[in-house]
């Protein structure tokens, strides 16, 4: 039986948490793919840290290794940042090789330039992991709420923020000492700044303004704060008024179909389905024209939700579930006749 070869782009929380699902699930995914999936090699920054890494994989530090494995079919990607990342796919995506990415800093400016490069190859970007850590999102609005046409989204979209202010309120935490916490868990980005003013979550919101409405809105239209204003003693005033704070991003389409949101912190009411999202968890409420509103919950962050969201879209990618382009979806059997063919 031939595998499907599989490289890694970092070897950080996310990476690892790849890792861990291929080699914990390898028996559910040969199940369902009649195949094995082999992590061929990783691509890391300091080759002076040490990693407890299967030794038949190869760690390398030069990309031109990983493009040069033949018979790659997928990558998962999960460094740091746009560059040398946009790069990265760009090359994986001219070679043909299938790409799932992570990275909302890079996709939310290259997404829409990335899937069109992508679908003119003829291979599958998946993008699940950007947004909402292990909440399948993505997949709900492009697989599931396809007749639907959605009229808004409103999400808590930073695990980090949101971990921070649940700890502030119940334990009366220091702003410092609970985002030190959602470093130590994981949960926070290289720089958190990201986090903790805005920016990861507005990434998210540009990443689901571009799969629900299909376009992004002006970047410039967006309003964007952050959490670092808020005291202890606000969010435990509010309780007392059965209110909390929550980071949240919100999209609109008015009238004359443009796209407007921001996202800040609010107060809700515990009438509210964000009232009781706590900690790492993020929610995503979307209201689409024959549905009405539906609200996904769940971890926002961490190793292994985020490597369930990677795992996850790439089984819909190997399964064929992204159509490509209007007459090429991939498959299984495609990776097997390419595997037989021009990757050999
Ligand atoms: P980490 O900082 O934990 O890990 C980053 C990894 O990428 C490290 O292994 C690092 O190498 C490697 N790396 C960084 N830059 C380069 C480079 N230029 N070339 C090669 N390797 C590089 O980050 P995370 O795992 O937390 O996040 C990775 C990506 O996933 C980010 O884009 C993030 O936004 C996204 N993400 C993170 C989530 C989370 O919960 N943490 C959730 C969803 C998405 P080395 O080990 O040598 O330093
Ligand atoms: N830093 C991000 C967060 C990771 O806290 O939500 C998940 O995208």
């Amino acid at each position: 039986m031939s595998a499907i070869n599989v490289a890694l782009l970092g070897f950080g929380t996310v990476g690892q948490g790849v890792c861990e699902a291929i080699d914990t699930h390898q028996e559910r995914l040969k199940e369902v793919l009649g195949k094995e999936v082999k992590i061929r090699a990783i691509l890391i920054k300091d080759p002076s840290k040490q990693r407890e890494i299967d030794p038949s994989i190869r760690i390398t530090t030069d990309f031109k290794d990983i493009l040069d494995i033949p018979d790659l079919h997928v990558i998962f990607e999960a460094i740091v940042g746009e560059e040398p990342t946009y790069t990265y796919v760009t090359q994986a995506i001219e070679k043909g090789i299938h790409v799932i990415t992570a990275n909302k800093a890079m996709f939310a400016k290259y997404g829409p330039e990335l899937l069109k490069k992508a679908s003119h190859n003829g291979v599958s970007l998946g993008f699940e992991a950007t947004t909402a850590g292990g909440i399948p999102v993505i997949g709900t609005i492009r697989q599931l709420l396809k007749v639907n046409e959605i009229k808004s989204i409103q999400g808590i979209l930073n695990g980090t923020s949101n971990f921070i202010l649940s700890q502030m309120r119940k334990k009366g935490l220091s702003f410092e000492t609970a985002l030190k916490q959602a470093q130590e868990k994981g949960y926070a980005e290289a720089d958190p700044t990201n986090d903790i003013e805005g920016y990861d979550a507005f990434y998210k919101l540009l990443i689901l303004s571009q799969t629900a409405f299909g376009r992004q809105p002006d970047w410039k239209d967006i309003r964007q704060k952050g959490i670092t204003h808020l005291t202890a003693e606000w969010l435990q005033a509010a309780e007392s008024f059965r209110l909390r704070f929550k980071h949240v991003g919100s999209l609109e389409r008015d009238g004359f179909n443009r796209i407007k949101g921001g996202v800040e912190p609010i107060l809700v009411h515990d009438t509210h389905p964000f009232y009781g999202v706590e900690d790492v968890e993020n929610a995503i409420s979307l209201k689409g024209s024959l549905v009405g509103r539906v609200t996904l919950l769940g971890p926002g962050a961490g190793k292994y939700p985020t490597g369930s969201a990677m795992v996850e879209d790439f089984l819909s990618l190997i399964e064929g579930k992204y159509t490509v382009s209007p007459e090429k979806t991939v498959t299984s059997e495609d990776i097997q006749e390419e595997s037989m063919g021009q990757w050999v």
